[in-house]
């Protein structure tokens, strides 16, 4: 038993020294986004720069009182998703973003909307 628990504690200290290459500085800018760089503070995803809009396919989903469950996509340079939505600046706008490896269907973004949906105020 004991020797287990030596070996596990040692693997994460081999795989940690292993690898010393120094990561390249790496740059990359994206129309209407602006730069991104892999220095510090955003030095913490092993050298990487974000994947540009048309690889990522970000989509911001509209959900309304009018449009509670199915929600309306919006493309973030394209109005005419705005004007056929059900959007209106006027009201209360929040946005729920989940973090890298997260989906618009994870348990906690739906409980998250519907409960805004159900309490913020359209005159807060
Ligand atoms: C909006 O950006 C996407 C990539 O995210 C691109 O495929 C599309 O052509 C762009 N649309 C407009 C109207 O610029
Ligand atoms: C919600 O929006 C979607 C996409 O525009 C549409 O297909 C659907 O009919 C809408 N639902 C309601 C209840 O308005
Ligand atoms: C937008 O919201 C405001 C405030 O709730 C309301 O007075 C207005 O009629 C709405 N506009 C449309 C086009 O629905």
């Amino acid at each position: 038993m004991g020797l287990i628990y030596v070996f596990l504690a040692l693997v994460p200290a081999l795989a940690v020294c292993e690898d010393t290459t120094p990561i390249p500085d790496r740059k990359v800018c994206y129309t209407d986004l602006g730069c991104f760089e892999n220095k510090a503070p955003f030095d913490n995803a092993q050298g990487r720069v974000p994947k540009s809009p048309e690889q990522i396919g970000t989509v911001f989903r509209l959900f309304t009182r009018l449009n509670r469950t199915d929600g309306q996509d919006l493309l973030y340079n394209d109005s005419t998703s705005f004007a056929s939505s059900d959007f209106n600046s006027s009201n209360p706008t929040k946005f729920i973003v989940h973090g890298f490896g997260g989906r618009l269907s994870n348990k906690w973004m739906v409980a998250i909307k519907d409960a805004l949906l159900d309490t913020v105020s359209y005159y807060a």
